[in-house]
């Protein structure tokens, strides 16, 4: 008896101990853009505010599954980036909450009013894909100008796009041939695809490499992170589908029950400046930044040169639509033979 109770006020001490041990200035990020930004923001934002800054990287479709596990107690306090769509869900379920910030009134509106009041925009980037030219001009195949072209039969092997479960540029692909062609004819080109896929990556930024090194031909993924291959040197241009693409307007979400709210406030109202948004470029991440006034990187690709859809958010941010996509995917496409 006398040892449960010594047990009980150690575990109760230990707890309080470890409470008040807890740094009072931190700010714990789930961090969904590619890890070199994560990086700079972990450096430049103490030096802002005096707050220093944790983060984990994980790609938006593992940060929704962490943030669903971690529901009755959360570990993180601001959800960094990453695709839309797992931000609406995020919301739906009471993850997150809108908080508006300070920068609201320069925030682009057309990014503003398309997610609703359900997160924070932080930057727009248009999907595509990474085109290996030397590789393709190898095999005598003609570069792809529709989703449709991914499924020839001369690409076999040589394609990559990232696994919609874990990374939300994947679910973006999905999603945008679905709302192109309907769920139907959807699904019958994505098993067609999958007879060309070599590799279904757990990051979205990874295709855009895997064409870089010349292991694919093509690797979806957001032109943007495209770039980042081209302007490292590495022997790729970027492509989209020309009878439509999606995009995505990355997330900014304040996380409901974060232990350190009043610094997660900081860290938002910070990471929408203009300085701040201007270390993604910085950090060769170059999306449309969502403050109108921070300069859009000359390298950025324009929306204007794609054909991009009137992506419905509101309804594949939806945990069902979303959910019900994926779960199909990974039930009818993923385990195919090739
Ligand atoms: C890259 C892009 C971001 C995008 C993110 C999504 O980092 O640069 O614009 O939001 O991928 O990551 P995921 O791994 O979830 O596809």
């Amino acid at each position: 008896m006398t040892r449960i109770v010594i047990l009980a006020l150690l575990v109760a001490f230990g707890a309080g101990g470890l409470a008040q041990a807890a740094p009072a200035g931190r700010v714990v990020v789930l961090c969904s853009p590619n890890v070199e930004w994560c990086d700079l923001l972990k450096a430049q934002f103490p030096r802002a505010t005096g707050i220093q800054l944790d983060f984990v990287r994980l790609s938006s479709g593992e940060a929704l599954a962490r943030l669903r596990a971690e529901r009755a107690n959360p570990v993180f306090d601001v959800w960094f980036g990453g695709t839309g769509d797992p931000h609406f869900v995020a919301n739906e379920e009471g993850l997150t909450e809108f908080y508006r910030p300070k920068a609201w009134d320069d925030l682009r509106p057309s990014l503003r009013d398309a997610v609703q009041n359900k997160y924070i925009p932080l930057y727009a980037g248009v999907l595509g894909w990474a085109v290996n030219g030397a590789l393709l001009r190898e095999k005598n195949i003609p570069e792809p100008r529709t989703w449709e072209a991914l499924a020839d039969p001369r690409l076999r092997g040589l394609v990559a796009y990232p696994n919609p479960n874990t990374s939300g540029t994947g679910y973006t692909m999905i999603a945008t041939i679905v709302q192109l062609y309907g769920e139907a004819r959807a699904f019958d080109l994505l098993k067609r695809i999958h007879r060309n896929v070599a590799e279904y990556t757990r990051a979205g930024a990874a295709p855009g490499v895997l064409a870089g090194r010349g292991e694919v031909a093509i690797g979806v993924t957001f032109v943007h992170d495209a770039v980042l291959q081209i302007l490292s040197g590495f022997p790729v241009t970027y492509g989209s589908a020309r009878d439509g693409t999606g995009y995505e307007i990355g997330g900014l979400s304040l996380v409901k029950g974060a232990p350190n709210r009043a610094n997660a406030i900081a860290f938002i109202d910070w990471a929408l400046t203009p300085e701040a948004q201007a270390l993604a470029a910085q950090a060769k991440s170059y999306q449309l930044p969502s403050n109108a006034k921070t300069p859009v990187p000359s390298v950025a690709p324009r929306f204007q040169d794609f054909n991009v859809i009137r992506y419905d958010f509101p309804k594949y941010g939806t945990a069902a639509v979303r959910d019900g996509l994926v779960g199909r995917w990974t039930r009818e496409v993923f385990p195919l033979p090739k």
